[in-house]
């Protein structure tokens, strides 16, 4: 039986409250939209289109080809949300698959049941319904006495009696091609205005269809999010399936709870997070890391053996066994070779430290190219801003800059040079001198 996923996302999502459109919000670094894209694209549906209507072009822009769209330019409810797809779908599939697009938690397997009882029942509509979660705001699976699902009562219309009903609608159907596109098309508004998708459940029952069900084993699967409060929930059963899946991946978490890693981070062997850190984005730590406790890296590769502590990394590189911290801030564009020490209170920005390099103590290095096997002494700066523009600064291999050195970019001290403590470095020194004083003047160095 051929088979397309349709996807509900075109609601602006009012109880957010929020100028992003709900579908765009992020659970653990990703898109709500993109979880459900990714559970419907595990049953390989042969197509799969997604309605979006609300701020439509940033959700285009989200998953570009990934999947068809269709619009619905005023937001009339599920039914008419369905509804667009027609003119695209009548006709050419068995069944149709569909899926709110608010609904991040559910899985492709559970996706998979749904679809295979209904193929297997030959019904005319097959939901998914959820036993013991929070049933605020949820539609309630009516059933008559022999147990058959005769219809759902959205919350707003239902009665104290139907209110008390603690099987809820999930928002996952199936629907069978043939019976859906007409009978969707002559729903009526509901009291609210809306034209509800949930109606066709009495609908079908009510004609004499066959409407089949199947209940979610985990309730948190249907959790669908309509405020900042299922968002956290949902938010919080992520992150706790990224850390059983990390560390049955071979990574020690001190504190799991304290320990926050996006979706698309990626940790290697034997690495050890200390509490109170945050992975984000498009990170990857390599192997046999210490990373924390109290440190932030954020869309940032981290080599081998790498150590880093109460430390920020911002889209940066680390080759292997680098050490920051405590208290330092790598900035964007960093890059790190081998072997670098970066030591307490440093902020580097947009600057390459070449091997065996050592930066210990309260220093800012910006826009600077450092060489291999530098020392740079406690509280050295790149002056690398004039209040107009930025200016590099080049330092060589083996030059050895001393402590409370300034300096002043553009400049170039050679390989082998030194500067002396507290000089200020207006020109280039070139290679094997010394360079002393404020502004530093040249002398021969001594050997
Ligand atoms: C819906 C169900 C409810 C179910 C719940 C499960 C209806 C009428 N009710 O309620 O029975 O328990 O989901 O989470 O379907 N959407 C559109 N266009 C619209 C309106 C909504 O595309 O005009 C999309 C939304 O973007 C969302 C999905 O459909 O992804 C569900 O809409 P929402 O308003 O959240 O429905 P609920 O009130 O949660
Ligand atoms: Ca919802």
């Amino acid at each position: 039986m051929s088979w397309v996923a349709v996807i509900l996302a075109a609601g602006k999502g009012t109880r957010m409250k929020s100028s992003t459109p709900k579908v765009l919000h992020r659970l653990a670094g990703r898109e709500m939209i993109r979880y459900v894209v990714d559970a419907a694209k595990q049953v390989q549906p042969e197509r799969m289109v997604l309605v979006i209507g609300h701020e439509s072009n940033r959700v285009q822009e989200l998953l570009g080809d990934d999947v068809e769209y269709v619009e619905q330019a005023e937001q009339l409810g599920t039914a008419h949300a369905l509804l667009q797809a027609r003119d695209k779908l009548e006709g050419i599939v068995d069944n149709i698959l569909v899926l709110n697009g608010d609904v991040p938690l559910v899985s492709g397997e559970t996706i998979q049941d749904v679809m295979q009882h209904h193929s297997a029942t030959g019904a005319a509509v097959t939901i998914l319904t959820s036993h013991g979660g929070s049933q605020e705001g949820l539609g309630r699976v009516i059933r008559d006495e022999p147990g058959q699902v005769i219809g759902i009562v959205e919350e707003v219309e239902a009665d104290s009696a139907q209110k008390d009903i603690v099987e809820t609608n999930s928002g996952v159907y199936c629907f069978r091609s043939q019976w859906l596109w007409p009978h969707l098309a002559t729903l009526p508004r509901s009291k609210s205005g809306e034209y509800y998708l949930t109606d066709l459940i009495s609908l079908a029952a009510s004609s004499g269809e066959k409407v089949e069900s199947v209940t979610a084993q985990n309730p948190l699967e249907a959790l669908g999010i309509n405020n900042r409060i299922h968002l956290t929930q949902a938010e919080a059963v992520l992150r706790q399936r990224i850390r059983e899946r990390v560390m049955l991946d071979g990574v020690t978490l001190i504190d799991p709870p304290s320990t926050f890693i996006d979706a698309t981070v990626e940790i290697g062997q034997d690495t050890v997070i200390y509490p109170n850190t945050i992975i984000e984005g498009t990170t990857k730590i390599d192997r046999e890391c210490v990373i924390g406790p109290s440190s932030i890296i954020v869309d940032s590769f981290i080599g081998k053996g790498c150590r880093i502590q109460a430390s920020v990394i911002e889209a940066s590189t680390l080759e292997d066994g680098v050490d920051v911290g405590p208290f330092s801030h790598l900035r964007p564009e960093s890059y790190i070779e081998a072997g670098v020490h970066i030591g307490n209170f440093v902020e580097i920005k947009k600057s390459r430290l070449g091997r065996e390099t050592k930066v210990g103590h309260f220093s800012y290095l910006g826009d600077a190219t450092i060489g291999r096997n530098v020392n740079i002494g406690a509280g050295t700066i790149t002056c690398n801003y004039d209040g107009v523009q930025k200016h590099p600064t080049f330092v060589d291999d083996d030059a050895f800059i001393g402590s409370d050195s300034m300096l002043i970019a553009p400049i170039h001290i050679g390989a082998r040079a030194i500067t002396g403590a507290g000089s200020v470095v207006n020109h280039d020194v070139p290679p094997d001198m010394l360079a002393v004083g404020a502004p530093a003047r040249l002398r021969a160095k001594k050997r």
